[in-house]
């Protein structure tokens, strides 16, 4: 817990700079960071829906497993989502690609979100996309290259991927594995679904956009969303 970026650190050390460097970029940090950053006293996981479409499958395995994660102690753990359907999250920034006329750029309020004093745990939940992310996961993946360049802002923090396919076998495990090693690039701490499973995360089956009857990918959100809160628990105690 003491590698945690505070607000201060975030904001005065020009985090994402590279990506944008400008002043309404600082300025609309601050904001969000301002407003989106509660000082609860309690231990954050936070979910990212990396689903071009708000609301869908992916958003909702994703509050399974948050669900899931808050359970292990309500006490101590609050979680969010937060669904990057609808936002612009451009990735060519990362490049110095500069924004089209009028263009907006929805990645710093989700940055501030993430730069939370008290985030233990993060989980990323992808729609597999021919068996990988999606394409709006890699760019919101990309810009958060900015975290390493704030001392590796996100390191030990407890990290899980969930993906969800239109198919039973359709390329979660591919997808997961597309991210994890991104998550490693970070020095953040991985985990799978835990027992009985026991691989390499949360894998669900979308049928005519619900998930509601994958009874297999739901225990594995629930798992996911359990070991992240698990882990996260015993990191803090220590
Ligand atoms: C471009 C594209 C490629 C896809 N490729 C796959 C795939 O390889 N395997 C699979 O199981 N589903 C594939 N799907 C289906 C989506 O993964 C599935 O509908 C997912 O649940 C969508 O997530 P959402 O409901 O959160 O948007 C693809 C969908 C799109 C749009």
């Amino acid at each position: 817990m003491d590698r945690d970026v505070t607000r201060r650190h975030f904001l005065h050390t020009g985090a994402g700079v590279a990506a944008t460097a400008t002043g309404a970029w600082m300025s609309r940090a601050a904001q969000a960071s301002e407003s989106g950053v509660a000082e609860s006293g309690k231990l954050k996981i936070v979910a990212v829906s990396c689903s071009p479409r708000r609301g869908m499958t992916t958003a909702a395995g994703l509050q399974i497993a948050l669900t899931a994660a808050q359970a292990v102690d309500p006490e101590r753990i609050e979680v969010e989502l937060v669904d990057l359907g609808g936002l612009n999250i451009p990735g060519g920034l990362v490049v110095n690609q500069p924004l089209q006329p009028g263009e907006r750029d929805d990645f710093p309020e989700v940055a501030a979100k993430l730069a939370a004093p008290n985030l233990v745990g993060l989980l990323v939940g992808t729609p597999v996309y021919f068996a990988s992310m999606s394409y709006l996961c890699k760019a919101f993946l990309d810009r958060c290259g900015m975290f390493r360049r704030q001392n590796f802002a996100l390191s030990g923090k407890v990290a899980g991927v969930l993906a969800v396919g239109g198919v039973r076998s359709g390329g979660q495990e591919l997808a997961i594995g597309s991210i994890l090693p991104i998550l490693m690039c970070q020095e953040m701490a991985l985990v799978g679904e835990g027992r009985p499973t026991g691989h390499f995360g949360a894998r669900l089956w979308n049928q005519n956009d619900d998930i509601s009857a994958d009874e297999f990918g739901i225990a594995t959100a629930q798992g996911l969303g359990r070991r992240v809160a698990e882990v996260a628990l015993e990191r803090a105690a220590t």
